[in-house]
């Protein structure tokens, strides 16, 4: 097995963070690849501690595992260096000379247009701001800043000569189907491509390495900012339903409404999805809570599951049952698709 994609379906915080940190301990993958920009913020649980990451893969759990920002991501310099730091990753962890960097002057460039921060609902992380100035030319990249030297590598050839090598590399990419500048609800979207391909192109792989396409779907929908949900549930309907969420990077309470089977199977086809992993099924059915094998999940989830497999055309390989990344149904083996 080579490269496994992991991305999201919805309007980004599915719970990439916990499919990916689970993924990356009971694979073991030889490195782990972040695409996208800082403003993403996932969550990973693990052994009591939470971490809320923005740049540093969420498999950094994994020890062993080689940790890359890939080439056409855009990270704060800020933020990158203090996850570095706090995570003490410094030694596994490789940013390629040209990505993107995000300083503060971005961020307060944002903050300042009141069209992206009141209409849009933009988290003002200076990520839109970045991408204008590389696409004008004059953003600097990894390579232009000393404090980057000791990480800085070429990503692309690395990659490309352990998925050669038949070495097992996971890509997390970041927010969902729906906020992809191209594909989502424009103009209420984030500031780059968020499909599998676009992740790919991040990194400088071509679509030939790829094994294994894992498409992330909470089991309500949630979104943070302007723009369409259909079916948005009220406030209070939402903390009565145990659904309400507050964004990692902003704070701002996430927008609910139930699962969506028209928006899931856009992002499952467009995707070309090999599976589906499903988040928070515990929030649906609390007897799930933490289960973590097929055969002990109660009837109605199953029921559950089975129909969102018939509905979307593509199996469901991984079931989301509790915040800890341990608290995970894995179907990968039955399904085939284990490394
Ligand atoms: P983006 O990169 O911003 O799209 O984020 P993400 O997909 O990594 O998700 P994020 O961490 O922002 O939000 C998901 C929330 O759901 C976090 O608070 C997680 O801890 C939580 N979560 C994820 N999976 C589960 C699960 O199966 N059960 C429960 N109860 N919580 C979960
Ligand atoms: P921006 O990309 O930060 O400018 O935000 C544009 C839109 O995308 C806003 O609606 C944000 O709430 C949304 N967005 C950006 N990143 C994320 C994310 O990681 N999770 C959820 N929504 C996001
Ligand atoms: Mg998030």
């Amino acid at each position: 097995m080579a490269l496994h994609i992991i991305v999201g379906g919805f309007f980004g915080d599915e719970g990439k963070g916990h499919i990916a940190g689970f993924l990356a301990l009971r694979y073991r993958p030889w490195g782990i690849v972040r695409t996208g920009a800082t403003n993403a913020g996932h969550t990973v649980v693990y052994g009591g501690v939470k971490w809320k990451l923005r740049a540093v893969p969420s498999g950094f759990i994994s020890r062993g595992a080689r940790l890359f920002i890939a080439r056409g991501a855009l990270v704060s310099l800020r933020v990158v260096l203090g996850e570095i730091e706090a995570l003490g990753v410094g030694g596994r962890f490789w940013i390629d000379e040209a990505t993107g960097i995000v300083t503060e002057e971005h961020v307060e460039r944002e903050r300042s247009d009141s069209y992206l921060m009141a209409t849009i609902g933009s988290t003002g992380t200076g990520i839109g701001a970045a991408m204008v100035d590389r696409v004008m030319r004059r953003l600097r990249l990894a390579r232009e800043f000393p404090e980057l030297k000791p990480f800085i590598t070429d990503t692309q050839s690395k990659l490309l000569d352990a998925v050669e090598s038949n070495y097992t590399v996971h890509v997390e990419a970041s927010q969902g189907y729906w906020l992809s500048l191209y594909h989502g609800t424009y103009p209420f979207v984030t500031s780059r491509d968020t499909t599998a391909a676009a992740a790919l192109s991040e990194i400088g792989l071509g679509p030939r390495h790829v094994d294994r396409i894992t498409v992330v779907f909470k089991a309500y929908v949630t979104r943070v900012g302007g723009g369409p949900l259909p079916g948005e549930m009220g406030f209070d309907e939402a903390v009565k339903a145990g659904w309400v969420e507050y964004g990692t990077v902003t704070g701002r309470p996430r927008r609910v409404a139930p699962f969506n089977f028209e928006l899931a199977r856009r992002a499952v086809m467009a995707n070309s999805a090999t599976d589906v992993a499903l988040t928070k099924i515990d929030k649906l059915f609390p007897s799930a809570s933490c289960v973590r094998e097929w055969s002990k999940l109660p009837g109605e989830a199953k029921k559950w599951v089975e129909s969102v497999e018939d509905r979307l055309g593509v199996a469901v390989s991984l079931i989301g049952t509790g915040e800890d990344v341990e608290c995970t149904v894995d179907r990968s083996r039955e399904l085939g698709l284990e490394p």
